[in-house]
């Protein structure tokens, strides 16, 4: 029987739950079987939402882990983990102070799981260019119906998009960054299943008006790249998605700072939650790409 004592400011109290034999999984498992919200998102160990500081009531009985790879670059990159740490879960197994709940099983332990909310989400949105600060898109929302619409055939394009460029950059014979455009499309599928839930929930039925052009002929969140690059690299792809993601962040800010319809305001400020936590999400990729690029590079000049 193991005692987990959560705490957080996200909770009025501490919850101490009893973790039995038979029951035991993950930390995130636990935490949601009994309504504790530890963030998350991948629950994979790669997005690092859900990273928590584990203390354990009696040092003595520590239970040895197998830090894995993975979860050891998230920590590294939140610079939640020192090089002692690293050093102590190579040599002695002992687990580092931080860890990913999604990651961390649960063991015969009485431990207390401290966590502060998301530190991957940003503190403030992404910085925005002038343009959509004072609003220059030249796309006229007046009614929720219409602001759905919109945002219906944004993800759907940028899917759309992206599978397109999968196709593309598989018939060139990149099969490296056609597999992430692949990822990429899947993502706006369900960035496209959401919004779609969303006209669902405000009964809005999805129609634009004839004359809804953009006014560069591309939906905000598609990329600058149209034709196939064999040369592209998974770097490039990935800051080609940030421009658009970044572009879809300032659509929905654009309107959210406009309208004058209270519910349209409501609605556009979840988007931009969403598409700062995409934008988030994409620095994150790029910055553990260009990570391991230096590290293979390392290999090679050693
Ligand atoms: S939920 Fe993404 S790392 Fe745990």
């Amino acid at each position: 029987m193991a005692n987990v004592t959560f705490s957080s400011p996200l909770m009025p109290r501490d919850v101490t739950v009893y973790a039995v034999a038979g029951e035991r999984g993950t930390l995130l498992a636990l935490a949601k079987e009994h309504h504790i919200p530890i963030p998350f998102d991948c629950q994979d160990g790669e997005c690092g939402s859900c990273l928590v500081e584990v203390v354990h009531y009696h040092p003595g009985v520590r239970y040895g882990i197998a830090l894995t790879e993975k979860e050891k670059e998230i920590l590294r990159q939140l610079g939640k983990i020192t090089k002692q740490e690293i050093m102590d879960a190579e040599v002695n197994d002992m687990p580092p102070r931080h860890r990913l709940a999604c990651q961390c099983f649960v063991r015969n332990e009485d431990i207390a799981v401290v966590f502060e909310g998301d530190v991957t989400k940003p503190v403030k949105g992404p910085a925005l260019s002038i343009a959509a600060a004072i609003y220059k898109g030249g796309v006229g929302i007046r009614t929720l119906d219409q602001f759905l619409s919109y945002a219906v055939k944004v993800e759907e394009d940028a899917a759309l998009h992206f599978e397109n460029l999968a196709e593309k950059m598989k018939s060139c014979g990149n099969e490296d960054v056609a597999a992430l455009f692949s990822q990429l499309g899947g993502y706006s599928r369900l960035h496209l299943q959401e919004a779609r839930a969303k006209c669902t929930r405000y009964e809005v039925v999805e129609h634009l008006p004839a004359s809804s052009a953009w006014p560069d002929h591309a939906t905000p969140e598609q990329t600058a790249l149209w034709a196939a690059d064999p040369a592209l690299t998974r770097l490039g792809a990935l800051k080609a998605a940030l421009q658009g993601e970044r572009r879809g962040y300032e659509f929905y800010y654009a309107i959210a700072h406009t309208t004058r319809d209270a519910t349209i305001r409501t609605v556009a400020r979840e988007f931009v939650r969403e598409e700062a936590e995409h934008v988030e999400k994409l620095k994150l990729w790029i910055a553990q790409e260009e990570a391991a690029l230096r590290r293979s590079s390392d290999t090679v000049a050693g």
